[in-house]
């Protein structure tokens, strides 16, 4: 539609039309009127408010959509069609591994391919727009959220904001094959104090610019049509009703212009935080804040008329927020073709299709991270005996929390997809359940927990410990249940469930040589597994084809090439430990425990199991020293930072070469080393390559003290390897 149509059909609309515009009606609420009344009542909703919302969430397939659609448009005075809206969080009916597992993939161009699969597919099944990418930064594995985000790392997350954005959104909005993206949480939502989900969030203005922001700009330059608030607090204010950090910083700094969404329920919460006296003056400060959409606190049918009436909210800003939504329904081409990619046959067609599986699969194989490999136990060797034991040896619920939409029935098992090796001899024992009964969890929809009878459990762990004794080797299955990490899912100790700690120590009793497939949503302490694997293979939640990625790689014809995007902590009493920390004023030296007055644990060390960046292959890499094309940099100029990577190791594999950069002194603390720039490279036995990073002044720009944003001349060290940890620099002044 014509941007002139769009308002003279705007000008015809009412006023209580255009207030159902920023209401989101939910999917479930939608089957019939005595279904659809129950919880919209409890809120305060009106039949007619129903017939006037502007968006729906949660409502999936392309019949029930076009249905939906149908009847809405044909109620509406002006026959304006909904926008379906979903939560696409790693794949639709192909699930592929989980955002965090995808940061460990350290490929933004698989992640971009992904997030298009994820988009073919759910844009056949009706949906317009996904509720994705999540990018925000995390430092805490307590908070279970972390698996929605691609890590701990502000580079990083911006390369794969934009390339999920990239993917969702495609070269065309109105196109059948591509969804809006909504990148969320705004903003800080990671920082939740404690772990704890939906806490409080207390971050300096300079660390939330430098750290937090980026990648939500990342993500609203490539095009984001929605931005979702965070339910955080961000300088004591709400997010969602946050003026300053909605109106000042989204829309004036970050330069966005699409359409504001509110987290669930969130509108209403500021009640319950303390900073609205009711409902309707929550609606008010929504609206005053900027945000257009109410998602599911209902506050905004029940008040925004009555607010207008009574001359407390300004009519225009109702107006504005409408008009944003419309436009948006217009940048999708609903208005002449209100079901946009809905297609039974497409859907039926595209969904979980050899191609995606292929596709999920490849993804999968790049997440993995290998963490440990003592005595090269893996890849398997085929003369050798295996016991494949565990409760993820037959296992389907390996999609993640988010995953609703996918039907774990889909996923095909360790054991099922050992049926395709030939020459191995194997036995799969379960040994024990995810979880041991007394841990309850729920799920989205009809998940029912599996509960095994203490006898049963017995028998399991016996014919597990007969069949390790039998082995030369043992690979173990172990890690969280898929719902315990997500949305609510904080945990205050972050190991592996104690039934399958019991586990592990009893089959290290009969047999030592234990290589362990880690599935888990969060970094975890693994001090015990650490002390009883001789290898550690990180696998995530790794979707649909994971089961056949592992084997892959297990058997070696996938190598691991994987880097862990967050820190792993030692023990929780490190928490939020990130590798790029700022320096303090006495720093620990490692190997000089005895010094006393430094920055340390007593009990514990400062360093992470596994920092940032880190993760090893089936290969061995060597990596040159740094050789720099200049010793001064100029702005407008670039400098040459290259090493040699030789592949010194007897298998092909894949290195990512990652370069850190550290301002050695600025007005303010710099980080000891920042991310900002990595390349992945396959090498055969052998060969060697030069990779080579350009450097320029932009790279080195930072908050200043006088809140500009610039760089400042001085030294600057370069380092390039293989993980965050690398020593191996070089140094240049910026003149
Ligand atoms: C989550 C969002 C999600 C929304 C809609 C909320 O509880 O925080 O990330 O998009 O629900 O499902």
């Amino acid at each position: 539609m014509k941007e002139q149509e769009l308002q003279q059909l705007f000008d015809s609309m009412s006023l209580k039309e255009k207030a159902g515009q920023l209401f989101q009606l939910a999917g479930g609420m939608l089957a019939d009127d005595t279904a659809m009344m129950g919880p919209m009542q409890d809120m305060g909703i009106e039949k007619e408010d129903i017939q006037l919302a502007g968006t729906v969430l949660g409502s999936m397939g392309a019949e029930k959509i076009r249905e939906i659609q149908d009847a809405y448009m044909e109620n509406h005075p002006h026959h304006i069609p909904l926008i379906f809206m979903l939560d696409i969080i790693n794949g639709y009916k192909t699930i592929y591994p989980i955002p965090l597992a995808q940061g460990a993939a350290f490929s933004p161009k698989l992640t971009e391919a992904c997030a298009a699969m994820a988009a073919r597919e759910g844009a056949a099944a009706g949906l317009h727009v996904t509720f994705s990418p999540m990018v925000d930064l995390v430092r805490d594995p307590r908070w279970g959220r972390v698996m929605e985000s691609t890590g701990e790392d502000v580079y990083l997350n911006g390369c794969m904001a934009e390339a999920m954005v990239k993917g969702y959104q495609g070269a065309d909005l109105k196109g059948a094959e591509t969804l809006a993206a909504c990148v969320k949480h705004f903003a800080g939502y990671g920082g939740a104090e404690a772990g704890r989900d939906y806490n409080t969030v207390e971050v300096s203005e300079r660390s939330f610019r430098d750290f937090y922001l980026p990648a939500y700009q990342k993500a609203i330059d490539a095009g984001s049509a929605l931005v979702m608030t965070s339910f955080n607090t961000i300088n004591g204010i709400p997010a969602t009703v946050n003026r300053w950090l909605m109106r000042s910083v989204l829309r004036e700094e970050m330069k966005f212009d699409g359409v504001l969404i509110s987290d669930f329920g969130a509108i209403g919460e500021t009640v319950c935080h303390g900073v609205a006296e009711n409902r309707s003056d929550a609606a008010r400060k929504g609206i005053e804040a900027g945000c257009d959409i109410d998602m599911m606190s209902g506050t905004y049918p029940e008040n925004l008329e009555q607010l207008i009436e009574d001359g407390r909210l300004d009519i225009k800003l109702v107006e504005e927020s409408a008009w944003r939504v419309l436009q948006l329904k217009n940048r999708l081409g609903l208005f002449e073709n209100p079901y946009k990619g809905a297609d039974q046959g497409k859907e039926r067609e595209v969904c979980l299709c050899r191609e995606h599986q292929e596709l999920a699969r490849k993804m999968a194989q790049e997440s993995f991270v290998l963490l440990k490999n003592e005595e090269e136990l893996l890849p398997l060797k085929k003369e050798r005996k295996t016991a494949f034991i565990g409760p993820y040896v037959e296992n389907k619920y390996m999609l993640g929390g988010w995953s609703f939409t996918g039907d774990p029935q889909d996923a095909r098992t360790i054991r099922e997809a050992c049926g395709e090796l030939k020459g191995y001899d194997i036995t799969f024992h379960k040994g024990c359940p995810v979880l041991s009964s007394d841990v309850k969890l729920e799920g989205f929809g009809n998940y029912t927990q599996e509960t095994v009878p203490a006898k049963q459990q017995e028998e399991m762990l016996s014919q597990a410990i007969e069949a390790a004794k039998a082995a030369d080797e043992v690979v173990l299955f172990l890690g969280e249940h898929f719902l315990q990490s997500g949305e609510a899912t904080s945990h205050g100790e972050i190991m592996i469930p104690r039934v399958q700690q019991e586990l592990l120590d009893r089959i290290y009793e009969v047999n030592p040589e234990i290589a362990v497939v880690l599935f888990n949503g969060r970094p975890l302490d693994l001090r015990l597994v650490q002390k009883k694997a001789k290898a550690i293979l990180e696998v995530w939640m790794p979707g649909t084809m994971g089961g056949a990625a592992i084997v892959d790689t297990l058997t070696g014809k996938a190598v691991p090439g994987g880097k862990v995007p967050m820190s792993f902590p030692y023990s929780v009493g490190q928490i939020p430990v990130h590798y790029d920390e700022l320096p303090t004023g006495r720093t620990h030296l490692p190997g000089k425990d005895k010094d006393r007055f430094v920055s340390k644990y007593l009990d514990i060390p400062n360093k992470p199991s596994y920092p940032f960046g880190y993760g090893l292959s089936y290969t061995r890499f060597e990596i040159s020293p740094v050789q720099l094309s200049g010793k001064t940099l100029h702005a407008g100029e670039h400098i040459e930072a290259e090493v040699v990577v030789k592949n010194i190791g007897d298998r092909a594999g894949t290195e990512t070469v990652q370069l850190y950069l550290h301002d050695v002194s600025a007005s303010v603390s710099r980080p000891v080393k920042q991310l900002k720039g990595f390349q992945k490279i396959v090498l055969e036995p052998q060969q060697e390559t030069v990779v080579r990073f350009s450097i320029t002044e932009s790279m080195l720009t930072f908050l200043r003290e006088d809140d500009t944003v610039g760089s400042e001349p001085g030294s600057f060290e370069v380092y390039i390897g293989s993980d965050s940890e690398t020593k191996n620099k070089a140094v240049f002044e910026l003149i």
